[in-house]
């Protein structure tokens, strides 16, 4: 889908938000600057995290938690952790083991890693292209349903 601003951006947030449940990851693949932090935001107010609180990017921290009106929501970002030692790092965060829980996982830099994350993505975002401007080329696949 084309995407002409950040408003459609944040609409698709929210489209997406409302449609994931407990246990469901949504990966986020795209350049550097794409607008996966932003689209991850967006679902965040979509899942009910106030304004007031902020949704920045996981660099360092790599997963940032929220509770939301669905449960927790992990937002992760395993930009830092690609490689070899992949499978060990995300070993150590846990993703699986709180997704299987019922964590909501909205995960950053993905594309190596469903497997190790407990399996298919529910909803698979690409930014393909980006700019001029605002602009860009979206992807979206849901696994569930129609979107
Ligand atoms: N249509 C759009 N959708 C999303 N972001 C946009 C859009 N237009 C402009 N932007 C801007 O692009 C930037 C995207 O930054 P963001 O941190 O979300 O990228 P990212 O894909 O998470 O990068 P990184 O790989 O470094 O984590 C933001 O400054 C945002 O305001
Ligand atoms: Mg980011």
């Amino acid at each position: 889908m084309r995407i002409r601003s950040r408003r459609e951006t944040l609409e698709l947030g929210r489209t997406i938000g409302e449609r994931l449940e407990r246990g469901d990851l949504v990966t986020l693949e795209g350049d550097l600057g794409a607008g996966k932090t932003f689209l991850a935001r967006a679902i965040a107010r979509a899942l009910g995290v106030p304004e007031a609180e902020p949704v920045a990017s996981p660099t360092f921290a790599l997963v940032h938690e929220y509770e939301t009106k669905k449960g927790v929501l992990l937002h992760a970002d395993l930009h830092r952790l690609r490689g070899p030692k992949l499978e060990l790092e995300i070993g150590k965060l846990g993703l699986r083991e709180r997704r299987s829980e019922g964590a909501i996982l909205v995960v950053e830099w993905a594309e190596d890693a469903q497997a190790l994350l407990g399996g298919a993505a529910t909803v698979a975002v690409r930014f393909v292209t980006i700019g001029p401007g605002s602009e860009r080329e979206i992807e979206v696949s849901f696994s569930k349903g129609a979107p």
